[in-house]
């Protein structure tokens, strides 16, 4: 696999030459990449020479922003200011005479993806692929970025090789080389996003088809699962190794700010430690949210949100532990989030088999169903976390009905019984509060997650609103 890195080099006429070679961004990188919008502060780091400062800069519609900061063994590392969505921005580094300009950078969300053969799945493999390909170009504010194949026995700094520089997607990039570039669900997943959330989305895809949880989770993790190192035998492949991906493919990326991961994996340990999945999927979430925080010096969430795809079928007649596996990878719970899995969302996908799929049974071409459940899960954990007041009162002193230009302020719901709730009115004086309106918004609440319902908890209420003074006739 060829590892290419794709960067826009300029050397000042009178900068010496020798110090271009030294100067570059780690290799997740690049032009057209996104990096984490505001609130979080996006990471950047590099290479350049020690003892010599790196400046920064930031350049584009919303933001412009320069940071100088020293290289310590090698390597620079900048935190920016919060940007806000949008762009393009120009992220410059110079050092003495050189200088690299990486253009193209928006900032949204970042998403990490990661698994085994279900999420290397390319777009190109999917039910309705060419209809799917042919969309591609029309959504160039999403972004992909892939990691190549590696695997190491040491934590690495950075990746040692890159499948798909940060890039716009076209039919190439997406539908490449079954199972190599670019990961349906992780495609989906990232449009579908888009789709709701409107600004850009950046996609970092990091997987290998047949690897165990193992390979994905660093010594911590293993150990506290009590496992040791290395849990291989010669049978396998080196890729099945304990930690050996963790080193290779997710260490590097520890440095970025993401928003969150997206998973599907567990068919290779469906017959292989197997009764310990339910310790090492949730010890590998935490320690993966753990490292990243500290990785990105407290900008990605210690918490971040994990969505994970509940396996979907394999063979009807034979028993290949998938019942089991499935059930392990809600902690045993049965549903996820539990008290063992906190902040995850899960789509089950065993209703999707596809038993005449070209590739096997084993992997189903209708990815688009997975990935839209994976992004109703997303989507209740980003609007959670942007609040949702789904009650909203009308503070004001006039004596007249309230419009949609009037005060709104939030009232949030302080109890609840069968058949009232009871909303507090913050800090408006009870004489002013003119009007009490409920799920008045484009989207009030997650995927069946509003707050009122019919008896039986099935159908959800309508918006309405009251006005305290009737209209003026
Ligand atoms: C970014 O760099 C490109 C190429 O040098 C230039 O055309 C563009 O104006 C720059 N954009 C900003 C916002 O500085
Ligand atoms: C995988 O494990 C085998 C057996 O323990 C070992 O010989 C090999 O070096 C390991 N490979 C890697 C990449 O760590
Ligand atoms: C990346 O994060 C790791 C883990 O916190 C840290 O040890 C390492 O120094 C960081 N690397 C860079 C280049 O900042
Ligand atoms: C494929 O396209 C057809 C026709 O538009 C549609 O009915 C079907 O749901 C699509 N399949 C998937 C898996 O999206």
């Amino acid at each position: 696999m060829q590892a290419w890195v794709h960067f826009a080099v300029i050397l000042s006429c009178f900068g010496e030459l020798s110090v271009g070679d030294n100067l570059r961004f780690a290799s997740y990188y690049g032009e057209h990449m996104v990096l984490q919008k505001a609130p979080e502060k996006a990471v950047v780091w590099g290479y350049g020479i020690t003892g010599a400062e790196v400046q920064i800069s930031l350049a584009g519609p919303q933001n412009e922003q320069v940071k100088s900061v020293p290289v310590l063994d090698g390597i620079w590392r900048v935190i920016l200011d919060p940007v806000q969505v949008g762009g393009p921005y120009n992220l410059t580094a110079t050092q003495r005479g050189s200088k690299i300009v990486l253009t193209d950078v928006l900032f949204g969300d970042v998403w990490l993806c990661g698994g085994q053969s279900n999420m290397a799945f390319t777009l190109g493999q999917v039910y309705n692929a060419s209809e799917e390909l042919a969309m591609a170009t029309k959504f160039p504010n999403v972004r992909v970025f892939q990691a190549a194949l590696e695997m190491s026995s040491v934590e690495l700094t950075d990746l040692a090789g890159v499948e798909v520089p940060w890039s716009r997607p076209t039919p190439e990039i997406l539908g490449g080389k079954d199972f190599t570039h670019f990961s349906a669900v992780c495609w989906l997943f990232g449009r579908y996003l888009y789709e709701s959330l409107k600004y850009p989305i950046g996609l970092v895809e990091s997987c290998w088809g047949g690897t165990p949880v193992e390979a994905w989770s660093s010594l911590r993790a293993l150990h506290s699962c009590g496992l040791k190192e290395p849990e291989s035998s010669d049978e396998w492949d080196k890729e099945w190794n304990s930690t050996v991906l963790w080193n290779a493919m997710i260490h590097p990326l520890l440095n970025m700010t993401i928003k969150g991961a997206i998973w599907y994996q567990g068919e290779a340990n469906a017959q292989y430690n197997q009764d310990k999945y339910s310790c090492t999927f949730p010890a590998m979430i935490d320690d993966w949210r753990m490292a990243f925080h500290a990785g990105s010096e407290g900008q990605t969430a210690p918490d971040f949100p994990f969505g994970f795809v509940q396996l979907c079928t394999y063979r009807k007649v034979t028993q290949d532990g998938f019942p089991e596996i499935r059930w392990h990878q809600t902690a045993d719970y049965g549903f996820a989030p539990n008290e063992r899995m906190k902040k995850t969302f899960m789509a089950v996908a065993v209703d999707l088999p596809d038993e005449s799929s070209p590739w096997g049974s084993i992997h189903p071409r209708d990815k688009q169903d997975v990935a839209y459940r994976l992004v109703l899960g997303a989507r209740a954990k980003i609007r959670a976390t942007l609040s949702s007041d789904t009650f909203e009162i009308c503070c004001s002193k006039e004596k007249k009905p309230c419009t949609s230009d009037s005060q709104w302020i939030p009232a949030p719901m302080k109890e609840q019984g069968s058949d009232y709730v009871l909303v507090s009115i913050a800090k408006c004086p009870l004489e002013n509060v003119a009007a009490l309106r409920y799920a008045w918004s484009d989207w009030p609440c997650s995927f069946k997650a509003c707050p009122i319902y019919s008896a039986d908890g099935v159908l959800p209420a309508p918006l309405f609103i009251f006005n305290r003074w009737p209209t003026h006739s």
